[in-house]
C-alpha cells in the first residue's frame, strides 16, 4: 500500500457547520429563536479552557445564543447543581454542557444526572445513553457521533466489518462501541487490561483509537487496508499535537486515516452544534 487516504474532519465539520448555520437562518426567517447553548467551565485546566473557547466560538459562528459560565476550582457541588437547575429552567437555553474533568470535590455522575436529558447535548445522561444502547438514539455523545458521521461522509459502512475500539471511557470508547454495534459491525472494546492488543487489532477493518497516549498504537499492529479514526489529542513536550496512533507508520499501511489535528476533533464540536439544534427542535415539537 502506498499511502492512505486522509479523512478530512476539518472539511466535513465545516460542511456540517454550514448546514447548521443555514438552519439557524431559516429559523430566524420563520420568527423562531436561535438555539442556545450554555457551557460551564470549572477551574483553570488549560486544555479545557481551549476546548470551551472553541465551543463558544463555534456557537457564535453559526448564530446560536451562547452563554459561558466560569466557576472557581473550589466551587461546591451544591453551587454547580444550583446553576444546572437554573439552566434547566431557562427557556433561552436548549443545550447544557459541563466541561469535564471536574475538580475532585464534585461527583461527576450527580452532575450529569442533574442535567435535563432534553438539554443533555453531551449525550452523557443515562436516559440518552440508554436510548443509544437500545438502538433508538436521542441526543448522542458528540465525539462518537462525529466518528460515525466521518465514516458516513467517506462512504465507509460498518455493517459486517470488524471494528476495534481502543479505550473504554464513558465519553468515547463505550458510546462509540454502541454506535458501531447499532450499524451492525462486529465490535471489540479493548482497554488497559486487554492482554494482547496487537492480536486484537490484527484483523480490525475499522479502528477507533481513544486512549489518550501519544503514538500508542503502532503501524505494524494495523491490518493493511484498515480505516483508522484517531480520537486522541495529545500535546507533546515540544507543543505539537499528536494522536494515539503512530500516524507516519500507519499512513503507509492503512486505507484511510484521520490526521491529528484536523480529524475527529473538529467533528466533535460540529456535532455539539448539531445536538443543540436537535435539542431545540425536539423541545419545540414536544
Ligand atoms: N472533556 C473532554 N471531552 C469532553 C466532552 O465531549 N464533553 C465534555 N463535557 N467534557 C469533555
Amino acid at each position: 500500500m502506498d499511502t492512505a487516504q486522509l479523512i478530512d474532519g476539518k472539511a466535513v465539520a465545516a460542511n456540517l457547520r454550514k448546514e447548521i448555520a443555514e438552519q439557524v437562518k431559516l429559523r430566524s426567517e420563520k420568527g423562531l429563536p436561535a438555539p442556545g447553548l450554555a457551557v460551564v467551565l470549572i477551574g483553570e485546566d488549560p486544555a479545557s479552557k481551549v476546548y470551551v473557547g472553541s465551543k463558544v466560538k463555534a456557537c457564535e459562528e453559526v448564530g446560536f445564543v451562547s452563554r459561558s459560565y466560569r466557576m472557581d476550582v473550589e466551587t461546591t457541588q451544591g453551587d454547580l447543581l444550583a446553576l444546572i437547575d437554573e439552566l434547566n429552567a431557562d427557556a433561552e437555553i436548549h443545550g447544557i454542557l459541563v466541561q469535564l474533568p471536574l475538580p475532585k470535590q464534585i461527583d461527576v455522575q450527580s452532575v450529569i444526572e442533574r442535567i435535563d436529558p432534553k438539554k443533555d447535548v453531551d449525550g452523557f445522561h443515562p436516559y440518552n445513553l440508554g436510548r443509544l444502547a437500545g438502538k433508538a438514539p436521542t441526543l448522542r455523545p458528540c465525539t462518537p457521533y462525529g466518528c460515525m458521521r466521518l465514516l458516513k461522509a467517506y462512504g465507509i459502512d460498518p455493517m459486517g466489518k470488524k471494528a476495534v475500539v481502543v479505550g473504554a471511557s464513558n465519553i468515547v470508547g463505550r458510546p462509540v462501541a454502541l454506535e458501531l454495534l447499532m450499524e451492525r459491525a462486529t465490535v471489540t472494546v479493548c482497554h488497559s487490561k486487554t492482554q494482547d492488543l496487537p492480536a486484537e487489532l490484527a484483523d480490525a477493518d475499522i479502528v477507533i483509537a481513544a486512549v489518550g497516549i501519544p503514538n500508542f498504537i503502532k503501524g505494524e499492529w494495523l491490518k493493511p487496508g484498515a480505516v483508522v479514526i484517531d480520537v486522541g489529542i495529545n500535546r507533546l513536550a515540544n507543543g505539537k499535537l499528536t494522536g494515539d496512533v503512530d500516524f507516519e507508520a500507519a499512513k503507509a499501511k492503512v486505507a484511510a486515516i484521520t490526521p491529528v489535528p484536523g480529524g475527529a476533533g473538529p467533528m466533535t464540536i460540529a456535532c455539539l452544534l448539531q445536538n443543540t439544534l436537535e435539542a431545540c427542535e425536539a423541545m419545540e415539537a414536544a
